[in-house]
Formats: structure tokens, sequence, C-alpha cells
């Protein structure tokens, strides 16, 4: 019998963490799509700082957003310090918001985010992945790869956690808004990383913050943080194969390390 390792085996991820108007996340998002552009095109060229939040109706209803407030990121593989091959397909779990109301645009799902969110089941017939912001309305002119099949079955969770300042949003917030997203996460049984996104522009106080939400006992020491900055590609890839190794346990563990070192041995 043909030995089924040869062929990698996907891991389908959603990147999620506080989301919506600018009166929920402040004035800037805490870091989502960021890390997923660098995960998934991690070459500078490939790398955008500025992604979309709020739209247009016709964006919304285009087949890239495809009236969902997700985003298909598209396929990567990636070999980890141990030299094993990992697949994922990425999605992104956000909030869009109509630029005429300044309001999340309805959809079919009424959940609040921290609930839908959670969603294991994602379908959405012919959508498109996402590259960047200029090709909303250009799509021709963009690699067109669809969502395998209209559909995606997600394995586990990036959750994501702001550790820089931003304007507009406490670290009170975050926190607790983190835990509604982190209590529902539970709920569904799959494995759950929290990446602390913007390291380079780390407050102490805030690391700590993320230090001790994942220590909660509600978490059982299951939730592993690893230290990011997808500006400076610092353990992005690793957040991610720390999270495939947890959802199959026979491809090793790979080593967390704290950013300092990460940034250092880069
Ligand atoms: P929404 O989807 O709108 O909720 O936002 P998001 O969570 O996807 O945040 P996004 O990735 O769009 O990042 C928001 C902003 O944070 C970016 O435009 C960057 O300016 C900044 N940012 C993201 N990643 C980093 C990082 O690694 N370092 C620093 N210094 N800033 C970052
Ligand atoms: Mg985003």
């Amino acid at each position: 019998m043909a030995k089924k390792c040869d062929v990698p085996r996907t891991f389908n991820v959603a990147a999620v963490g506080l989301s919506g108007t600018e009166k929920e996340k402040g004035s800037t998002g805490v870091g989502k799509s960021c890390l997923c552009n660098r995960f998934v095109r991690h070459l500078a060229d490939d790398y955008h700082v500025d992604h979309i939040s709020v739209l247009s109706q016709t964006d919304f209803s285009g087949r890239v957003v495809n009236n969902d407030h997700f985003l298909y990121w598209g396929e990567v593989t990636k070999t980890s310090d141990e030299g094993v091959d990992f697949n994922f397909n990425v999605v992104e779990q956000t909030e869009f918001i109509d630029d005429s109301s300044f309001q999340p645009f309805k959809s079919s799902k009424t959940d609040p985010y921290y609930k839908r969110c959670t969603t294991i089941k994602l379908t959405s017939a012919e959508k498109l992945m996402y590259i960047c912001k200029n090709q909303l309305g250009i799509e021709k002119e963009y690699e067109q790869k669809m969502i395998p099949e209209g559909k995606l079955s997600i394995d586990g969770f990036v959750c994501v956690f702001d550790v820089s300042d931003v304007p507009g949003r406490t670290i009170d917030k975050q926190v607790e808004y983190t835990c509604l997203i982190l209590n529902n996460l539970m709920k569904t049984k799959k494995p759950i990383v929290l990446a602390t996104t913007k390291n380079d522009e780390a407050r102490e106080s805030y690391v700590k913050e993320a230090e001790r939400l994942v220590s909660r006992r509600e978490y059982k020491g299951s939730i592993p943080l690893v230290e990011t900055s997808a500006h400076e590609d610092v353990s992005v890839d690793l957040a991610f194969i720390v999270l495939a190794q947890m959802i199959d346990r026979t491809k090793g563990k790979s080593k967390i390390v704290p950013f300092l070192e990460a940034a250092l041995r880069r």
C-alpha cells in the first residue's frame, strides 16, 4: 500500500480576534490580516499593511468578499524546523463595515462576532481568494483561486491579541473581548493558539496581560502563546505550525521561542 504520509495533510485554520467598528476595535485592527498575509505570501513585495475592512456595497457583494464576513487567504505549504511539511488553507474571520452607514454589513448570520467567528463549517460558493485591497473590482487581473469546493471545515484557530498601544482601544476591553472569543472557541474542542501581534511595538504590560489570559484556569493550560510580528516576519509561521502540531500530534512539537530571541535568530 502506498505510504499516506508522502502527501502532506492539509490543515484548515481560521484567524480570529477583536473585530468590528472603530468603536469596538479602536483606530486600527489587531493584526489578523497582516498575520495571514505574511503567512500565506511572505515575500516583502507581496506583504501589504493596509487591508480591507470598510467597504462599498459593491465590494461586499463581489466574489472576494462574497457577502461573507470572512476572507479566504488561500493555500500554502510550510516546512517545520524538523523538516516536516504542512499544507494550510487560511481564512480570516472579520467584520466588514459599510462605507455609507459605518455599521457592519447585514449577512445571513446575525450572531455577534465572538460567536460567528467560531464556526467550523464554512461555506461560500465560488468565493475567490483574497490577495490585496487593490484586487477588489479588478479580480480578473489577479490570480483567481477559489475556496476548495465552496467549503472548508476548520481544524483549529489562531486567535490574535495585539500587544501594541492603539488609540481608542483599552487593554481591558481587548482582554474582555478576547476572553469571549476564547470561551466560545473552547466549546468547539478544536486546538487554539494565541498569537500576540505587533511585538515589534509591544508594551511590556500588554504582553503580561496576554500571558495572564492564557493561564486562566478555564483554559486548563491548553492554549500556547506565540509572540509574533508580521511586519518583521517573526514567528508567524511558528504560530500556525504549533497549531498544526496540536491538530496532528504525530507531526512533532516545535519549540516556542520568546520574541526577542526569535527576532535575533531571523
Ligand atoms: P480588521 O480585519 O479590520 O478587524 O483588522 P485586522 O485585525 O485584520 O488588522 P490588520 O492586519 O489590518 O492590521 C491593522 C494595522 O495594524 C495595520 O495596518 C498595521 O499598521 C498594523 N500592524 C499589523 N501587523 C503589525 C505588526 O506586525 N507590527 C506593527 N508594528 N504593526 C502592525
Ligand atoms: Mg482584517
